[in-house]
């Protein structure tokens, strides 16, 4: 079965602690929490003081993507807030390997995530040191967007790439994730879920979280 991660961008601001109830009553395995910037994307949504008050009631593991520029400054007060997974995006880092080594050392898993633009050969060599390739299916910055077709073919590359290697590396599709895209989606090699819109916009969050459990 897949991992599926509510994005908590979706959800309603002014009534996060029930967000977070209605995500610990559900089948969801990760809560997804999108930080942006404003430099790396043209958008800016919440941050540390936000994750550490959701960490306080959610009972899920924290997916923790960060958008942000110059992410090796901000990932021990990640790790404080409470992430347990902390993604980067391989076009935000320099020194992506100190990054990763500085994310696993403070016993976060690690992930990287690529934009839609960035092909998947760019991954050949760090992926042997990672957990998790976000595979961004829309350009990021906004929950909403329209799913991108060609990253079916990206996800096919990556798991041929992962199992090529003998890797356990989970493959996570961001962006656009829908009940009418899912099943092709994990067919083509994904093992996690991200769901935003798909999720928190629908008349029932809990029922969708579980049809697409069963995907
Ligand atoms: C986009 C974010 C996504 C977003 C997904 O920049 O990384 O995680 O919340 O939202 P939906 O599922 O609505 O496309
Ligand atoms: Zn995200």
């Amino acid at each position: 079965m897949p991992i599926i991660a509510p994005s908590l961008l979706a959800a309603d601001f002014l009534h996060l602690a029930d967000e977070c109830t209605l995500i610990n009553n559900s089948e969801a395995d990760w809560l997804h929490l999108d930080v942006m910037d404003g430099r790396f994307v043209p958008n800016i949504s919440f941050g540390l003081p936000v994750i550490e008050q959701v960490r306080m009631v959610c009972t899920k593991t924290l997916d923790v993507h960060l958008m942000i520029e110059e992410p090796e400054k901000y990932t021990e007060a990640f790790a404080k807030a409470g992430a347990n997974i902390l993604t980067v995006h391989i076009e935000a880092c320099r020194n992506l390997h100190r990054n990763i080594q500085q994310i696993k050392a403070l016993g976060m898993k690690a992930g990287v995530a690529v934009n839609p633009h960035t092909p998947i050969h760019l991954l050949t060599d760090i992926i042997g040191d990672i957990d998790l390739v976000n595979l961004m299916s829309v350009n990021p910055g906004f929950g909403g967007q329209q799913f991108i077709p060609y990253t079916l073919e990206k996800i096919k590359q990556l798991k041929q790439l992962i199992s090529e290697r003998q890797l356990q590396v989970e493959i996570e599709i961001d962006g656009g994730v829908t009940e009418h895209n899912a099943a092709t989606i994990l067919a083509a090699g994904a093992t996690v879920l991200v769901a935003g819109s798909s999720v928190f916009k629908s008349n029932d969050p809990i029922d969708s979280i579980a049809r697409l459990k069963r995907m």
